[in-house]
């Protein structure tokens, strides 16, 4: 659907992420961990292409003042990268963005009861919170985030309020473990002897080794993917990634937007782009 959307609010919450609430219509808020909106950052011509952000969260907004109306939302974490970025984070409590959404197939829940590791890099965490608030419902969830320096681990204390179990690796070792996620993530795969369904989200060769890790260890691993989108909405073709037979006598593309973002890592092809 396509609906205009006014902010509630728009906070850094740490250097260069924002965090932005924005009414929704009802519906919305039926929108399924790991699917996308396509945000139009301004009315004017440039930008001209929407940017595609996951939904960080989704409910119901009661205002601080009395009288209003409470008001459904969702969420958007967004890291300032470029252009439309940069705009989406000038932007203020009551300005007005054109939003088509949800859009895309969300994560699978998988068995109730099973151990769910989520595992998250960076602004990939965004689509990773709505996701752990519906896994917490019904099974254990732990969670590994990874990011350059403490300022890139994001929101964990909203995680820690669903009762998620947090393990945190920094690549300076300024939060958690000194080096990559993955090395935590191994290490409560060994001591759980490989019990667990995965899911990732983040930098490509972070999904890549977490797939790694999975196919090696027999688990169930469903990742999404993050690539460059126009459409949004499976037109364009402009966000394909190679399937698991790819190659170049017999192409394999999977339409990322209309397909996933969220993928089993093993239908995917890794090594190549995505
Ligand atoms: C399904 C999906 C969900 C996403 N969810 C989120 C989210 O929740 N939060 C978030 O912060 N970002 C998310 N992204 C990435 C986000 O869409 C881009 O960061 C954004 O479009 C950049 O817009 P810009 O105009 O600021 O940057 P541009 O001016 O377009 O580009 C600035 C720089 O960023 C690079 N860049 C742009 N887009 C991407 C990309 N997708 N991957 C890697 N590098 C890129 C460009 O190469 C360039 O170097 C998501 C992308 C997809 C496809
Ligand atoms: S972005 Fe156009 S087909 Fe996916």
């Amino acid at each position: 659907m396509q609906f205009t959307s006014m902010i509630l609010s728009n906070v850094e919450v740490s250097p260069g992420y924002w965090r932005m609430r924005m009414t929704a219509p009802q519906e919305f808020t039926e929108a399924r961990p790991g699917q996308f909106v396509m945000v139009r950052v301004s009315g004017a011509i440039d930008p001209l292409l929407r940017r595609p952000f996951g939904v960080f969260d989704v409910g119901i907004h009661i205002p601080s003042h009395s009288g209003a109306a409470p008001q459904p939302y969702f969420e958007m974490l967004y890291r300032v990268v470029g252009k439309g970025t940069a705009m989406l984070s000038a932007l203020h409590e009551t300005d007005l963005l054109d939003v088509l959404g949800p859009l895309g197939k969300g994560f699978d829940l998988g068995e109730p009861g099973e151990e769910k590791l989520i595992v998250g890099g960076g602004v990939g965490l965004a689509p990773l919170y709505l996701l752990a608030k519906e896994l917490v419902k019904n099974s254990p969830v732990r969670l590994f985030a990874g990011g350059r320096t403490r300022d890139d681990v994001l929101c964990i204390t909203e995680f820690e309020r669903l009762g998620v179990e947090c393990y945190s690796a920094t690549e300076d070792g300024s939060l958690g473990e000194r080096g990559f996620v993955t090395k935590v993530l191994e290490q409560r795969l060994d001591q759980t002897a490989n019990r667990g369904a995965m899911f990732a989200c983040g930098p490509h060769g972070m999904l890549e080794a977490v797939a790694a890790i999975a196919a090696a260890r027999g688990i169930s691993c469903q990742v999404s993917l993050e690539g460059y989108m126009a459409c949004g909405v499976g037109a364009c073709l402009g966000c394909v990634a190679p399937g698991r037979n790819h190659s170049p006598e017999t192409p394999d593309f999977r339409c990322v937007c209309a397909e996933g973002p969220v993928f089993e890592a093993g239908e995917l092809k890794w090594g190549g782009a995505a």
